[in-house]
Parts: C-alpha cells; sequence; structure tokens
C-alpha cells in the first residue's frame, strides 16, 4: 500500500489575532495545492469549529491535544468526544512541548491515544529525542521507549488511524533542521521497532512524517527520502512558504 505523503501545520499558539487567521486562510484556500496530499491544520481549539468551517474542504483540522476523559470536572480540557462531536478528526498527541512543559509522560500519551481512537479520531502522535540523548547514541532507544506504551494500548487495527511524527527536539524552532539521513535513519528505525513491536504491515503502512525546522527551502531533500512520508511543520505553517511545503512532492 503506498502512504499518502501527509502534510500538518500545527500552529502552536499561534495566530494571536483573528485578524492573522483570517489571512492565514486566506492564503491557504487561494493557493494552488497538491491534491494526492493529505493537509490537517492544528490550530489552537478556539479556532478549531471556525476554521474547520472557512478552509477549503480538502484541508482538515486537527486538536492540538485532548484528554483521555469523555467528559467530567478536568478545568482546561477538552476530550477526544467532544472533538468527534463536533467533527473534528484529527488529534495531536504527545508533543514534545507538551511532554517538556506539561510533564506528559508517555503512558499518559498512550492514555490519551487510546481514548482518542476509541472515540473516532485519528492521531498525530508525536516522538522525539533531545540533542543530549542523541549526542549519547540513544535517538533509536528514546524513540523506542516512547512509543512502546502506545504499542501497549494498540491493537494492529488501530495504526491505520496513527500518523507518527518524529520530531526531534534539538530541531524544533531552532532552524536546526535534521539533515536528511539523520531523519531517514531515524523514521527507518521506527519501522524496524513497528515490525518488530506489532507487525511488518504496520510497519509498512504507517506514515511517519518529520518535524523541526521544516521549511520551503529544506522539505523537498527531506521529503524525498524514502522512508519520509511527509512533515508536521510548526513555524513555517504560519508562513506563506507553507504552500510550498505542502506542494513538495509537485
Ligand atoms: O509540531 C511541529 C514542530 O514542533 C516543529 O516546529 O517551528 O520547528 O517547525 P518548527
Amino acid at each position: 500500500m503506498a502512504r499518502k505523503f501527509f502534510i500538518g501545520g500545527n500552529f502552536k499558539m499561534n495566530p494571536a489575532t483573528r485578524e492573522q487567521k483570517r489571512s492565514l486562510v486566506k492564503t491557504l484556500n487561494e493557493a494552488t495545492i497538491d491534491s494526492s496530499v493529505e493537509v490537517v491544520i492544528a490550530p489552537p481549539a478556539i479556532y478549531l469549529l471556525s476554521l474547520k468551517d472557512i478552509l477549503r474542504k480538502e484541508i482538515q483540522v486537527a486538536a492540538q491535544n485532548s484528554y483521555f476523559k469523555p467528559s467530567g470536572a478536568f478545568t482546561g480540557e477538552i476530550s477526544p468526544a467532544q472533538l468527534a462531536d463536533a467533527g473534528i478528526p484529527y488529534v495531536i498527541l504527545g508533543h514534545s512541548e507538551r511532554r517538556t512543559l506539561f510533564h506528559e509522560t508517555s503512558e499518559l500519551v498512550a492514555q490519551k491515544t487510546r481514548a482518542a481512537l476509541d472515540a473516532g479520531l485519528s492521531v498525530i502522535l508525536c516522538v522525539g529525542e533531545t540533542l543530549q540523548e542523541r549526542e549519547a547514541g540513544q535517538t533509536a532507544q528514546v524513540v523506542q521507549a516512547q512509543l512502546a506504551p502506545v504499542v501497549a494500548a494498540l491493537a494492529e487495527a488501530d495504526w491505520s488511524k496513527i500518523v507518527i511524527a518524529y520530531e526531534p527536539v534539538w530541531a524544533i524552532g531552532t532552524g536546526k533542521v535534521a539533515t536528511s539521513a539523520q531523519a531517514q535513519e531515524a523514521h527507518a528505525d521506527i519501522r524496524v521497532y513497528l515490525a518488530k513491536a506489532v507487525s511488518s504491515a504496520v510497519a509498512e503502512n504507517t506514515r511517519v512524517i518529520y518535524g523541526g525546522s521544516v521549511t520551503a527551502a529544506n522539505c523537498k531533500e527531506l521529503g524525498a527520502q524514502k522512508d519520509v512520508d511527509g512533515f508536521l511543520v510548526g513555524g513555517a505553517s504560519l508562513k506563506p512558504e507553507f504552500v510550498d511545503i505542502i506542494n513538495t512532492k509537485k
């Protein structure tokens, strides 16, 4: 099965105003975009519904986080059931900013992933090592440790609704993009792990996308690697160059 190229735009806690949001939407709605690519935009929760309504239909929206309970006394949280009910198809889970700033463990990420799938959502599951871990030669080991609780929580069929985003922490928002060889190696290692821990079909069919300082200038080389199935783009997703990244394969 050919893996469909996937481009995610993670807006993080941006844009700061609705006017900026409108201008981003205008750029995306008026651009010529490669119809063979799956494009998913993850705005802050406050903009999810309005973006879903005003974005062209080929562009889907994703939440940046969700909790593992369906409803209840969890101030500040949003549930996968609420997202599904609102017609939001995707959620990003396990982003390094959530792991670091909000102390989310891999076990919690697995629990949230399970709950998101149970609610009918698809998940963009983020993993990645710190610079210190890379320099210690622990990249594959760290990524596997992040994936292991998810593997334990999922059945083989669940993996069709997972996109893995390999995002080395040292490359996020730093302008220090991974080389295409570094990305390819990490992605191939993830497939080796999935083959061993889940199945060879899951290893072959699961999309593994790269995130960390992706720009219009570096996307073509990264996107040409055989195990790189697209990108999760942060800063550049807020700029007109995001259109060029969507069109990486054109
Ligand atoms: O989720 C996307 C991400 O963390 C990468 O951010 O700004 O380096 O593209 P950035």
